[in-house]
């Protein structure tokens, strides 16, 4: 597999009025193409700020951001951002939400904006087009947000606790929807949580980072079956030792 994404050495510091926020210390790793990799840590670690500089919102301090074997110098239609809250637009209706990132980049492509209303039909979503995100359960404004972000078929979707809003039970279904989307699209994705189970459940690769200023506490490939949904995942018999090795982990450091 080809490696489709690289951070090399990246340092990141804020610079704010009381002062400089050293967020990323020497971080680096490696995305191949068609992997599921999560992004774990603490709270105020770093982990968006991992998606800002890949998506080209931030530059580093040092070290480079390498995204299909260019540097990221700037925002790439080809990596799509999904953030935390849906943040569907409550005036606009399903299908104008998942229109939008192609109005935004003036695509008029016809057969483009077929296929976006085909993923809305293809992912239970198609009695609902005419509907407004209130309307629509948690689970299913996710679905739509997701298909938002692959309006403009992205090759690389970064998800920020794309769970974390949601409860428990409807986090576990949405997280299974979301990830055979994912596969079915054949997207290579960069997730970032705080839940070790949901990493293990849905990730090739994880990549665990240290508290403030974050670097690499270790890269772990997991050993779980990969033709499993991640709900159906979580009973493998390797779930339960990797959890162990984890939680040990970032308890010991943080
Ligand atoms: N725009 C900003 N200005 C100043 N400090 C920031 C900014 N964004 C993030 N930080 C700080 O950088 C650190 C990492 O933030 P973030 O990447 O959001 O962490 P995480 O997503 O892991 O919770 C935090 O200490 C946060 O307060
Ligand atoms: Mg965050």
């Amino acid at each position: 597999m080809k490696t489709i994404l690289k951070l090399e050495s990246v340092s990141l510091s804020y610079h704010t009025k009381d002062g400089e926020v050293p967020a990323l210390k020497n971080v680096s790793f490696e995305v191949k193409s068609g992997e599921f990799v999560s992004v774990i840590g603490p709270s105020g670690c770093g982990k968006t700020s991992i998606l800002s500089l890949i998506a080209g919102l931030i530059k580093p301090d040092e070290g480079r951001i390498v995204f299909n074997e260019k540097e990221v110098k700037k925002p790439d239609k080809a990596i799509g951002y999904m953030l935390q809250r849906d943040e569907l637009f409550p005036w606009r209706t399903i299908e104008q939400n998942v229109f939008l990132p192609l109005e935004i980049s003036k695509n008029k492509d016809a057969s483009r904006k077929k296929e976006v209303l085909s993923l809305l039909d293809k992912y239970g979503l198609k009695d609902f087009k005419r509907s407004y995100p209130q309307q629509l359960s948690g689970g299913m404004r996710q679905r739509a947000a997701l298909i938002r972000t692959l309006s403009t078929s992205p090759d690389l979707l970064l998800l920020d606790e794309p769970f974390s809003a949601l409860d428990y039970q409807t986090r576990l279904a949405v997280c299974d929807d979301v990830y055979s989307i994912i596969k079915n699209e054949n997207k290579t994705a960069v997730l970032v949580t705080h839940d070790i189970s949901e990493a293990i459940a849905t990730s090739d690769k994880i990549i665990a980072l240290t508290k403030r200023p974050s670097s690499i506490l270790d890269i772990h490939v997991t050993e779980t079956d990969k033709t499993l949904s991640p709900l159906k995942r979580r009973e493998d018999a390797n779930f339960g030792k990797t959890f162990e090795i984890l939680w040990r982990e970032l308890n010991d450091e943080n």
